[in-house]
């Protein structure tokens, strides 16, 4: 028995290429926090606060690197490629386990690809429009959008986005098929947004609670059960007279399979202390969200959540039909 374990270690630490002094002393230079969304938008917000105290955490820059493209696949492949050492790790959203459905030809598969350092946050979606969108309420915005819905423009970050999903899921709520803009991320799908280049965009309040409280844009209706604390003045769907337009975006960071156990160990360390940091805490209020509690900011948690959801989300979007490749 103790045998296997040696043996078992001594395997990951032969994959990863560290030796166990080296899983030690882990880090000696920077790691990367891949996210896979374009700079600006709410994963890259929530990484970068995130970095911050992890780097004070670790005694190494937490470097984010934006890896787009592909609702964010391209950054899941990457993660998978790399070399088990712990100096890669990828944020991600519910996305991660969507698109093992969604996406038929990934070049990783979903289930062994990863190990897990631990949940983070979920965060909050609602439907912003342009600023000089003419309906003057929730209810006047989808009467006119039943009218005629191939005109409207409907912003997101592509199949796998949470973007996508919630945009798929209002217009099934509605009833309606409107043509869709796909964007690298929000951030820029909200920069078109605000300049009134595109009509609509659902997105996470870590990217549209600033927007909206500026007046850049306007707010119609969140996709949550009851309203969102930061924008008491936009009411829920449900309460407006939609049903089925609700969506929670939950995070977690993840290593590729094969991670030494004392380095994973580590950096879910690290992530714990940034969860509890005041300023972390404050600045996800600011923005809608908060950290996960502490027992689901563990690699079981992350790992069970993240297997949950992909069978939850398998049959649903196998009905929709609706796949990315
Ligand atoms: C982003 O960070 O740009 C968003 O999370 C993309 C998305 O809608 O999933």
């Amino acid at each position: 028995m103790k045998f296997s374990v040696i043996a078992a270690l001594g395997a990951a630490l032969f994959v990863s290429g560290l030796s166990g002094a080296q899983a030690q002393t882990f880090p000696t230079r920077p790691v990367t926090l891949m996210i896979p969304f374009s700079a600006g938008g709410p994963t890259d917000v929530i990484a970068r606060l995130l970095a911050e105290t992890m780097t004070r955490e670790l005694g190494q820059q937490v470097l984010v690197e934006n890896v787009t493209g592909a609702g964010g696949t391209l950054a899941s492949a990457r993660l998978a490629q790399s070399k088990p050492d712990g100096y890669t790790m990828l944020l991600h959203h519910m996305g991660i386990a969507t698109s093992a459905t969604l996406y038929r030809n990934l070049s990783y598969d979903p289930q062994t690809a990863f190990d897990y350092v631990g949940e983070v946050t979920t965060v909050p979606m609602l439907l912003v429009a342009r600023p000089d969108y003419p309906a003057k309420d929730f209810a006047e915005l989808l009467a006119t959008i039943r009218k005629d819905p191939g005109s409207v423009l409907l912003a997101n970050a592509g199949p796998g986005a949470v973007s996508h999903l919630c945009g798929m899921l209002f217009q099934q709520a509605v009833g309606v098929q409107l043509t869709t803009v796909p964007y690298p991320g929000t951030g820029p799908a909200m920069t078109d947004v605000m300049g009134s280049q595109v009509d609509l965009l659902c997105d996470q309040t870590t990217g549209a609670t600033n927007p909206v409280q500026a007046k850049a844009v306007k707010a119609y209706a969140t996709a949550t059960e009851e309203r969102i604390p930061v924008l008491p003045d936009v009411p829920t769907a449900k309460e407006q007279g939609l049903e089925g337009f609700e969506v929670g975006v939950w995070h977690g960071i993840y290593l590729p399979a094969g991670t030494p156990a004392p380095v994973r160990d580590k950096l879910n360390a690290a992530l714990r202390t940034a969860l509890e940091d005041p300023n972390v805490v404050k600045r996800f209020a600011e923005l809608g969200t908060a950290p996960v509690p502490l027992e689901d900011a563990t690699p079981a948690a992350l790992e069970a959540k993240y297997k949950s959801e992909i069978a939850f989300w398998r049959p649903l979007l196998e009905k929709a039909g609706q796949f990315a490749n």
